[in-house]
């Protein structure tokens, strides 16, 4: 009997060991579900708040934010010879802008990381790329305002920290099919890639969708296939599932977070915020990053040649808002990428000539300055046979080349603006480039002219 008792005993403990085994992998409670989307759609989003307390004491905080320094006083881009992007902050605001790019990007390498001794020299890639990636940031934080909203971007949403953000793609090194063995094509899937969530589906769906076009919808929208059915493969639906998996993985977020699971295809709230972020991360990737391949040292790019790119992870880094939503952005007024002011004197006319200015870094003519002409067309209206001279100037901070280009598009703006105020091709000529004095004591406006002479 007692040989029977014990003999149910250890069945029941080794019963015991192993269901605790088998829910070793499960989580431990509390779950908290919280409704998302309208009643009966099953749009819960799942937490457990301790796993997420752990996470969010994990994540280090944002470096702490100097207090604005106020727009007062001379302008960065009176002050300084090269600034192209940031010209009209206040130089004491430029510099905490400085400071807080180098606790963002790179905390350890300090200011070296971008300048040599000559701060305004562009000899380093990293100066080239920040300057390119302060523009980004001013168009995430402009244009795609519907997607960043009042949480907005700075440097430190994809870099923390680090000169290189963490969470980048490249193209894969797709294996060679190989005939000779029974391995074959793997068609671009069966990797347990941890970027589609360890599973067999597709792992590079990066490539097409976010730094491409490609069509991510797969759903059908008659009940039987009509024709050759509705347009999609399965590796096209295993694509979609794919970059959903990144999606999932990149905000941390179930698929219910964005779908209603009867209806994928349902538009609901945040599926429209997602939505937006595809088209933004295409502008990031199409319009910024991969135009800077050729900034970057050989060593720096992938297997393919291909630069560090941008997905959903490289700002979300696993929370549904960037950051927890902390409101960082709106302290730096040069990445919010308001309409620049532009820093020009009045043009000079009379009936001789007429001198026109330019914008940092700018080839538009700026209406108010091509007022500057109308003397100027009068004169030549009067003095049939009379031509003029158009010269370009540009300041001589920065690279020579590509200074007289610029110098060469502002005088050929104000010969396009003679030629559409209907005077005859043959009376415009335009001189060479022409280069100022060196302004040790900064950009000066002046440099950034055009003068039209009549001879
Ligand atoms: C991640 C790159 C990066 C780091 C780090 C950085 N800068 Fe800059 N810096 C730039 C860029 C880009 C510009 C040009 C901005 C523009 O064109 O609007 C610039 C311009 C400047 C200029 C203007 C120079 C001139 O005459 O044109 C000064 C001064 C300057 N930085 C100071 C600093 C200081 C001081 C630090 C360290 C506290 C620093 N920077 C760190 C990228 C960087
Ligand atoms: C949307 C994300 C994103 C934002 C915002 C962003 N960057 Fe970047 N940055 C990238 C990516 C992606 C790369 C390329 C990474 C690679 O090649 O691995 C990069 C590269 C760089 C590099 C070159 C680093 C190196 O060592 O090669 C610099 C410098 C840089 N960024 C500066 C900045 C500055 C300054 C800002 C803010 C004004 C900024 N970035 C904002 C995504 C971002
Ligand atoms: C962050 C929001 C978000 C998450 C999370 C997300 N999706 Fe999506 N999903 C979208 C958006 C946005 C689209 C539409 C894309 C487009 O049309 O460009 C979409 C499209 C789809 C489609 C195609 C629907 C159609 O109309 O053909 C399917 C299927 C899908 N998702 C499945 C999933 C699955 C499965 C998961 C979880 C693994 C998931 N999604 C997670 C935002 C999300
Ligand atoms: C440049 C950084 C950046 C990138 C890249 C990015 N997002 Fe976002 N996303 C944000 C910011 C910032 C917010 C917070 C907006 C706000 O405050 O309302 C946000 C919010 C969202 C939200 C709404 C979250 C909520 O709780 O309301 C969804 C959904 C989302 N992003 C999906 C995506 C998807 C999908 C991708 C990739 C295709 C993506 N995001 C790429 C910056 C980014």
């Amino acid at each position: 009997m007692s040989g029977t008792l014990s003999h149910i005993s250890r069945t029941l403990l080794a019963l015991g060991t192993g269901a605790a085994l088998l829910l070793a992998g499960c989580e431990r409670p509390p779950v908290q579900t919280t409704q998302q989307g309208f009643r009966g759609t099953a749009m819960q989003n799942t937490v457990n708040p301790r796993i997420a307390a752990a996470d969010a004491a994990a994540r280090p905080a944002p470096p702490a934010d100097a207090p604005p320094a106020g727009n007062d006083g001379p302008k960065a881009g009176q002050i300084y010879q090269n600034v192209k992007v940031l010209g009209d902050l206040s130089v004491a605001e430029f510099n905490r802008h400085m400071n807080a790019v180098t606790q963002w990007v790179s905390p350890e390498q300090g200011c070296a990381y971008c300048h040599t001794s000559n701060f305004a020299e562009d000899t380093k890639y990293t100066k080239v790329v920040a300057r390119r990636m302060i523009e980004m940031t001013q168009q995430l934080n402009s244009s795609w305002k519907q997607h960043t909203g009042a949480t907005g971007v700075t440097c430190y949403t994809c870099h923390r920290g680090a000169p290189v953000p963490s969470q980048v793609w490249y193209q894969p090194l797709v294996p060679k099919m190989n005939k000779n063995t029974f391995i074959g094509n793997d068609f671009g899937q069966n990797k347990a890639a941890k970027t589609v969530g360890l599973t067999s589906l597709p792992y590079d769906p990066f490539s097409g969708y976010l730094a491409g076009s490609d069509e991510i919808k797969v759903y059908g929208q008659q009940a039987l296939p009509q024709g050759i059915g509705n347009g999609k493969t399965i590796q096209h639906a295993e694509q979609t599932y794919a970059l959903m998996m990144h999606f999932s993985k990149g905000l941390g977020q179930n698929c219910t977070f964005c779908h209603n699971s009867q209806a994928f295809s349902q538009w609901v709230p945040k599926k429209v915020t997602a939505w937006h972020g595809i088209r933004m991360e295409r502008d990031i990737n199409n319009t910024y990053v991969v135009p800077l391949t050729d900034a970057f040292p050989k060593d720096r790019l992938g297997p393919h040649g291909d630069v560090g790119k941008a997905y959903c992870a490289t700002c979300h880094q696993g929370q549904n808002k960037p950051l927890g939503g902390k409101e960082m952005a709106k302290l730096y007024e040069g990445l919010l990428g308001a309409a620049p002011v532009a820093l020009m004197p009045p043009p000079q006319a009379d009936a001789k000539g007429s001198v026109l200015y330019f914008g940092v870094g700018s080839h538009d003519l700026a209406p108010e300055q091509g007022k500057g002409l109308e003397t100027l067309l009068g004169a030549l209206g009067s003095n049939p046979r009379s031509v003029v001279l158009v010269s370009g100037y540009h300041s001589a901070a920065g690279e020579k080349a590509a200074n007289e280009e610029l110098a060469k598009k502002r005088a050929l703006a104000v010969r396009d603006a003679l030629l559409a105020a209907g005077v005859a091709p043959a009376r415009v000529k335009l001189d060479k480039p022409q280069q100022t004095e060196a302004n040790v004591a900064g950009e000066d406006p002046a440099s950034r002219r055009v003068e039209v002479r009549l001879q």
